[in-house]
């Protein structure tokens, strides 16, 4: 499902600028005549912002392709525009989510930038640019990149409290909704990094052969820039793409000195800028080859700035590791040599880069592995909890925001919608009179499930993996048609809402577990993506929506309930119902405040 959701992600991200005009919603309940004029024709997200830049012999390195500094600024000129047309005053730089790099882009071609706001928080958006790469003789195009951005809006006086974006069309919706999801992992990546970094042995090579090796020293870049007037915005203070375009000057020189070649880079890891930087200020860079593998490297940048008044007194801008390769005449990375760090600070950062490479391989592979060529559970490790657990919501959260769900049968006000695309969906939906609050803590608790679903013969709690993620094992009966119980090992992630539009969510998918590997005694079954959405409707309404896009295991269970051969969807939710009210009560004292 991981994969899948990748490919919904990128293809929900390929589409995100372009003119809807996809079918319209039929009967789903959220839409209405905006969203329906939004897929029509001509629609544009008012935020967004475009830019197209012929490359021209300055803006480009010695292989002669667009330096990567140089794309930098204008990404985040495009963002910064669009963040600003919807705050309407200025904003600078938060954050900038990793960024890989696809293609090169050539003297004479034109690059175009798109930027939109996703998503409004309290002072902070989140906004999404795509770049793409255009060959005016061939007409042919290529995406390059498509990175996410946080901009923080400021006003003199007062705090800014941002108005809403109101998402209208479906990609609008699943971008607004997995935004959340994306910032909450944001404001925590920095520990969640530190944290791995101090839990991961890595089994280093440090005492491999050293003759053919490059002392890491031999790549240390310093270099200082004066901030002026036209690195930085009207109110002095410095854009954050200049700075990146400085960060990657260094960085290229590091990379370059092990190599001794032109190299080029291919990402850019999530970074923060953690304060602000202003005209007159000197910014001093620092960089190094922290680790250098079989074909790629990482370079490590640190950026501190002072005044000239007060030198000894340097601030933190910004660090940040960008990888590197080296490409023949083919495009094919070249071997690189090995390095040898310096003893202390050189060997931890060493260290440090093979563990982030390992963190970066891990999410890759959950998001780009193709349907075909995996299992559907992808596995448990402590360095995708916090990938997986982000793809687990906004997997739900993706399949929610789909246009085109029919309804498909209806009983006493007990809903079965259905959604026919690459897999089968469904959604069933009936509203409680139990408050959100309460509805969120009865079913995310996981082990309280087989007291209303006799699809759940039984419930195990396998791991407490923080406050909102949890895994379990848990039992079905023998379903007709099978000789064995089956059992699943799943993720429940679950979300309080971010802000009042949105729901509460509990999402659930597979995953595999060391410990509970799959035994002859039951059939071991996957969910894709599975899980509730509440919407607080009123003090003590709420509407409950459960989704699962539907494994082959579920498949007779969906048809047979939506060719009305079965009420068995109707008889479950009423169950939950029962459930729900029968312990409306009995609350958490933790929870009361939800
Ligand atoms: N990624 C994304 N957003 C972040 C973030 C990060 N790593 N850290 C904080 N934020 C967001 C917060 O979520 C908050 O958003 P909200 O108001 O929508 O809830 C907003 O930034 C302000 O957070 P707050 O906790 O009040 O302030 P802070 O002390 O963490 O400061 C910045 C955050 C970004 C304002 C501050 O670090 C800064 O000024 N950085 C420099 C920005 C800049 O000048 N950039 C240009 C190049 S130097
Ligand atoms: P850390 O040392 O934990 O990696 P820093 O923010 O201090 O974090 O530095 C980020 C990166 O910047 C380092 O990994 C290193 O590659 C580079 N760097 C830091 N200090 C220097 C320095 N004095 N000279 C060259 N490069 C440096």
């Amino acid at each position: 499902m991981i994969q899948n959701v990748g490919n919904h992600l990128r293809r929900g991200f390929a589409s995100m600028f372009s003119s809807r005009t996809s079918r319209k919603s039929v009967s789903h309940p959220e839409s209405g005549d905006a969203s329906a004029m939004a897929e029509g024709e001509g629609y544009r997200n008012p935020t967004e912002v475009q830019m197209s830049q012929l490359v021209l012999p300055c803006h480009t390195n010695h292989r002669g392709e667009l330096s990567i500094g140089q794309l930098l600024k204008w990404i985040d000129t495009t963002a910064c525009l669009s963040a600003e047309r919807h705050a309407g005053c200025p904003c600078v730089t938060a954050s900038m989510d990793d960024i890989y790099f696809d293609h090169t882009i050539s003297v004479g071609q034109v690059v175009n930038i798109k930027a939109k706001v996703n998503r409004a928080f309290n002072s902070s958006m989140e906004v999404g640019i795509q770049v793409v790469s255009e060959d005016l003789c061939s007409e042919k195009q290529w995406s390059v990149c498509k990175a996410l951005a946080t901009f923080v809006a400021h006003r003199e006086l007062s705090k800014v409290k941002l108005k809403q974006v109101v998402p209208l069309t479906e990609e609008e919706k699943t971008e607004h909704g997995v935004a959340a999801e994306r910032r909450r992992m944001r404001l925590v990546y920095t520990d969640t990094i530190k944290d791995l970094l101090a839990h991961y042995a890595i089994q280093d090579d440090l005492d491999k052969d050293c003759s053919n090796m490059v002392p890491a020293e031999k790549t240390r870049v310093e270099s200082v820039e004066l901030v002026l007037p036209p690195h930085a915005n009207h109110q002095g203070n410095t854009f954050g793409g200049q700075i990146m375009a400085w960060m990657e000057n260094v960085a290229t020189i590091a990379a370059s000195r092990l190599c001794h070649a032109h190299p080029t880079l291919k990402a850019i890891e999530m970074f923060h800028f953690r304060g602000p930087s202003q005209v007159g200020d000197r910014l001093v860079l620092k960089a190094i080859v922290n680790n250098a593998f079989k074909h790629s490297m990482e370079v490590g940048v640190c950026v501190e700035a002072y005044r000239q008044e007060a030198e000894t007194q340097r601030r933190h801008i910004n660090s940040a590791f960008m990888t590197f390769v080296v490409l023949d005449k083919d495009d094919q990375p070249q071997k690189l040599p090995w390095i040898r760090p310096q003893p202390g600070d050189g060997e931890r950062r060493y260290r440090e880069a093979s563990a982030r490479k390992k963190i970066r391989l891990d999410r890759k592979y959950l998001v780009s592995c193709k349907q075909a060529e995996m299992a559907l559970s992808v596995p448990w490790d402590p360095s995708n909890q916090v990938y997986l657990s982000y793809y687990n919501v906004s997997s739900l959260k993706t399949l929610m925001a789909k246009d085109n769900w029919v309804l498909s049968v209806e009983i006493s006000e007990v809903r079965l919608y259905i959604l026919e695309e690459e897999f089968l969906s469904f959604h069933l939906e009936m509203v409680v009179n139990v408050d959100a609050a309460q509805v969120f803590q009865l079913l995310s608790d996981l082990s309280r499930r087989p007291e209303w679903d006799k699809h759940c013969r039984s419930v195990e709690l396998v791991q407490q993996v923080d406050e909102d993620d949890a895994i379990y094992h848990v039992i079905s009966p023998t379903l007709s048609g099978n000789t064995k119980p089956q059992d699943f090992v799943i993720l429940a992630s679950r979300r309080k809402p971010c802000d009042s539009g949105d729901p509460y969510v509990i999402a659930l998918r597979s995953v595999t577990l060391p410990t509970h590997r799959e035994t002859p005694e039951y059939q071991r079954g996957e969910t894709l993506c599975s899980g509730f959405c509440l919407w607080r409707e009123g003090d003590q309404s709420t509407k409950v929506s459960y989704y699962n896009q539907a494994t082959p295991g579920f498949l007779n269970y969906v048809t047979t309930n939506v060719a009305g051969l079965s009420s068995e969807f109707y008889n479950t939710f009423k169950a939950c119902e029962s459930f729900l009210l029968d312990n409306r009560n009995d609350l958490a004292p933790s929870l009361q405040t939800l």
